[in-house]
């Protein structure tokens, strides 16, 4: 997929790919996905979470699983907290998020995809938890208000889209003062060109348009955000790696950038 078409262009293949997975519920019975991954491939997936936080979460939620880390454990959530999980797909974070924040906290899952919203939405009633609602929308125009969440979290979604910027401007308009992300997500090191982390990332799968590290902290300081940290978990490929992302939105911040050009 080139990243230079149209961002509306963009969403509509990343659209038509991911309502094909939840179609098939992201394997078939090869016990592949349909980028011709071995699900049990231990760079994505469930396989990148504790066997003891996956273990009582519904199969198909974990079957659907297509990230690259937990950002659940990365955003060390606690009891009582409003989360909003970008990119949600078959729900499995916001899912094991519900479970951390417990009834007094509440979690969003946002998604594109209408075909992933109806297969989160059955996976977690599956899951009997009720503290969590499905929207259909874009991150880079995240259907909820402003300053209502304590946490951001996504799991391998912000290298798909087209204008990352914007999506790290609605994370911080979304959070509350003193609000944090946690986020996992391919990123290059910083040697690698731009045209090369296509390259890569599409022999790893559907990783679009990684950002290097630098880049990626140059975003979230343009955004807003403080206390900001990239850090590599595993390789993905030569000079791609998932990472953990964390920032933080200043507790006494200027107004929401929306011009920035970067
Ligand atoms: C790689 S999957 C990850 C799903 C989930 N986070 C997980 O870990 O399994 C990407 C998901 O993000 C959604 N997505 C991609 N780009 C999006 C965008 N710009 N706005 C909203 N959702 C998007 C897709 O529909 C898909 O469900």
């Amino acid at each position: 997929m080139a990243m230079m078409d149209s961002p509306e262009i963009h969403r509509q293949e990343v659209r038509q790919r991911y309502a094909a997975l939840a179609a098939q519920c992201g394997i078939d019975q090869g016990g592949h996905d349909q980028r011709g991954q071995d699900f049990s491939d231990p760079r994505f997936g469930s396989a990148r979470y504790d066997p003891d936080e996956s273990a009582n979460a519904p199969t198909d939620a974990l079957a659907m699983s297509l990230g690259c880390g937990n950002p659940v454990l990365v955003a060390d959530l606690r009891p009582g907290e409003r989360v909003a999980d970008l990119g949600a797909g078959g729900g499995l974070d916001v899912i094991l998020s519900a479970r951390r924040v417990g009834p007094a906290g509440f979690v969003y899952g946002i998604d594109m995809t209408p075909e992933m919203v109806r297969a989160a939405q059955a996976n977690a009633s599956q899951a009997g938890v009720t503290n969590i609602e499905f929207r259909l929308g874009v991150i880079e125009d995240l259907p909820l208000t402003d300053a209502s969440i304590d946490v951001v979290i996504s799991n391998c979604v912000l290298n798909l889209s087209a204008d990352k910027p914007r999506v790290l401007r609605q994370a911080f308009r979304v959070l509350v003062p003193g609000g944090r992300i946690g986020l996992t997500d391919v990123v290059a090191d910083d040697a690698v060109s731009a045209e090369d982390r296509i390259r890569l990332g599409r022999t790893v799968g559907c990783v679009a348009g990684a950002l290097s590290r630098s880049e990626y902290l140059a975003k979230l300081a343009a955004a807003g955000f403080t206390e900001t940290q990239v850090r590599f978990t595993h390789q993905v490929a030569p000079g791609m790696h998932g990472a953990i992302i964390k920032a933080t939105k200043p507790r006494t911040s200027r107004s929401t950038p929306t011009t920035a050009a970067t």
